[in-house]
């Protein structure tokens, strides 16, 4: 067994996080360059200081994860989320069941209460926001941004759900209150059911063929008859028909019906 596979055994046992998951080239580039910065050999001895010192272990898992995210990314697919998709769902549903997954600092599952406080009050929208990620996760729910990652939101959702303290921008609680946050790990843990809508952008494209394959069917499995997935702008489904999802628009795919 050469170091990497053993590092990825360890890393497992360690955080049940499966690096055989990961597109290998790239994740071994990036460990490797982390390890480095401590001026160490990989991979022993980090092995044996990610387990002594929790800060660089939570650095450790705060870096292989690559969390940024940012309101409203790729606005033209929040568009077509909002004058095409989610009508098309509400006219099914009015209370809607939403999985935002691997939603790193909350950018996506805020996004998404906002836009769809433009059909339904607030106090209405349910939303599960899942990551890998803990720290990540205490972030979102903090909900504090910098103006950066606000750059690409509408002025009017600005306005209308954040509070500036000084540089930064404070989600307001009452969208807060939409957002469920909780751990869940993509590749082993059980997903939600009975979804009208997944997000999930911008995760999948760490991932071998071999797992993303798992998660196309696992999806489906999640979601409700016409439910819908809406993925990230490089994560295109090759032959979603092989998982019973057929593409809606570019980036969105529709639940087939399994017996038509
Ligand atoms: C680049 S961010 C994408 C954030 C957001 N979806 C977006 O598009 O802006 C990728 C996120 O995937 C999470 N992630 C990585 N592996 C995961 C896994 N196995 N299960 C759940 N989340 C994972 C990371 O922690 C990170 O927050």
């Amino acid at each position: 067994m050469n170091d990497y596979e053993w590092f990825k055994g360890e890393v497992y046992k360690l955080s049940g996080i499966d690096l055989s998951c990961y597109k290998e080239k790239q994740m071994k580039r990036r460990i490797e360059a982390l390890i480095r910065k401590y001026g160490m050999e990989p991979y022993e001895s980090y092995l044996q200081a990610i387990k002594a010192k929790n800060d660089m272990y939570n650095e450790f898992i705060n870096y292989l994860t690559i969390n940024v995210s940012e309101f409203y990314r790729n606005p033209e697919q929040w568009e077509v989320l909002k004058n095409e998709i989610l009508p098309m769902i509400l006219n099914v549903n009015k209370k809607p069941r939403i999985w935002s997954a691997a939603c790193s600092t909350g950018d996506e599952p805020y996004t998404l209460a906002m836009i769809l406080n433009n059909f339904i009050p607030l106090n209405e929208i349910r939303i599960i926001a899942t990551d890998i990620d803990r720290e990540i996760l205490n972030k979102a729910q903090t909900g504090i941004y910098s103006a950066k990652s606000l750059a690409g939101l509408p002025k009017n959702y600005l306005n209308e759900y954040f509070t500036s303290i000084g540089d930064t921008y404070q989600i307001k609680e009452s969208v807060k209150k939409c957002v469920d946050f909780k751990h869940h790990n993509l590749l082993k843990d059980p997903y939600p059911t009975d979804l009208d809508l997944i997000v999930c952008r911008n995760v999948l494209i760490y991932f071998t063929e071999e797992a993303k394959t798992n998660i196309y069917y696992k999806f489906n499995a999640s979601l409700k008859p016409h439910g819908v997935l809406f993925v990230g702008s490089t994560e295109q489904i090759i032959m979603s028909s092989k998982f019973n999802l057929k593409s809606l628009k570019t980036f969105f795919y529709v639940k087939e019906n399994q017996n038509k």
